[in-house]
């Protein structure tokens, strides 16, 4: 019979031919999780392979769809779906609530280690010191609360996400969404709406007699690491990697230019000539470098993206498997 090592127990566990790892470890005492009961729904029994590779089974064509759908490595595998023909050493994935609510995360967003093409828009609202010492705070929350509501619809309009302000800047996501145009056309329709409407804003503000907004924008497009924020919450992915780091120089150089709206070269090939392009400049300090288009305007009507469509399954989350029953530790 052959054996292995389960982590962090350190134990050996016994295992038959025909008994899949969860099975040995379930008749040994250890309490392995197993939410879906093996049927390959829930990837709660998930193990990492640390040696004996070469040992395991292949994998089911339930565990190779449930494993392309979230990205899982090679190395981990579920236990309910590995059988071992030899010696092998593993460590186990998921024990407590926080681990769940990490697979459940996972499982809302479809993926774990996602990354996809997709255009990135960061929003600053410039002489922010001056904004913070010139106005009291009920001033503050009162012109902070209507410019980011006003964002927010620019950015929904044209199926952009915001999951993510600091201060006085906003990075809105597109491409998260299937919306029939490509995601750099979609933040530069939106940069243009934003702009436009905080123009309609500081007529307002005006009125009020308060001090206009002064408001920068840089659009990137590249493929990002989307980190999934919430359980349940397909859509809220916040942006990681060089993708993020580029739009954020985009709309700082527009401080130094002088420029509302800095896009990139991925950007501007892809709005296919119907841009109104003013400067064209050089990110000196951008490794890789960075060409960036400062954009006046589009040529025709602004697009209406009537319905949007999430892609993949973000539903399908574990609160969905509780219909199987919680199952933690021992087999349904
Ligand atoms: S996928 Fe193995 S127990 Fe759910």
């Amino acid at each position: 019979m052959a054996t292995f090592t389960c982590l962090p127990e350190n134990r050996s566990v016994p295992i038959g031919p025909q008994e899949t790892v969860l099975d040995a470890l379930l008749k040994e005492g250890i309490a392995h999780t197993n939410i879906c009961g093996g049927r390959a729904y829930c990837s709660t029994c998930r193990v990492m392979i640390l040696e004996g590779a070469d040992q395991c089974s292949p994998p089911t064509e339930a565990e190779k769809a449930l494993a392309k759908r979230l990205d899982l490595p090679f190395h981990v595998r579920l236990a309910c779906q590995t059988k071992l023909s030899g010696y092998a050493t593993l460590r186990r994935l998921v024990f407590d609530s926080g681990d769940l609510d990490i697979v459940d995360q996972q499982l809302s967003a479809d993926a774990i280690n996602q990354e996809r093409p997709v255009a990135l828009l960061a929003a600053n609202i410039r002489g922010a010191v001056d904004f913070d010492e010139v106005n009291f705070a009920y001033d503050i929350v009162y012109l902070m609360g209507r410019y980011f509501s006003r964002m927010q619809k620019c950015a929904a309009r044209f199926g952009g996400e915001i999951p993510n302000v600091m201060g006085k800047k906003l990075l809105a996501v597109f491409g998260i969404k299937n919306a029939g145009l490509s995601p750099a056309e979609q933040a530069v329709w939106a940069a243009l709406a934003m702009l436009e409407s905080v123009g309609e804003l500081n007529d307002f503000l005006a009125q009020m007699r308060y001090q206009p907004l002064t408001v920068s924008i840089g659009v990137h497009y590249g493929s990002t690491v989307l980190v999934p924020l919430l359980a349940g919450q397909s859509t809220l992915l916040t942006p990681l990697g060089e993708t993020a780091v580029g739009v954020n120089r985009l709309e700082f150089k527009n401080q130094e230019l002088g420029s509302q709206l800095l896009v990139s070269e991925a950007v501007y090939q892809q709005l296919k000539g119907r841009a109104r392009v003013g400067r064209r400049v050089s990110l000196q300090e951008s490794l890789p470098l960075l060409d960036a288009y400062e954009i006046l305007g589009m040529d025709g009507e602004a697009p209406q993206i009537a319905s949007l469509e999430t892609e993949g399954k973000g539903q399908r989350a574990l609160s969905f498997l509780k219909k199987f029953g919680f199952s933690w530790g021992k087999r349904r």
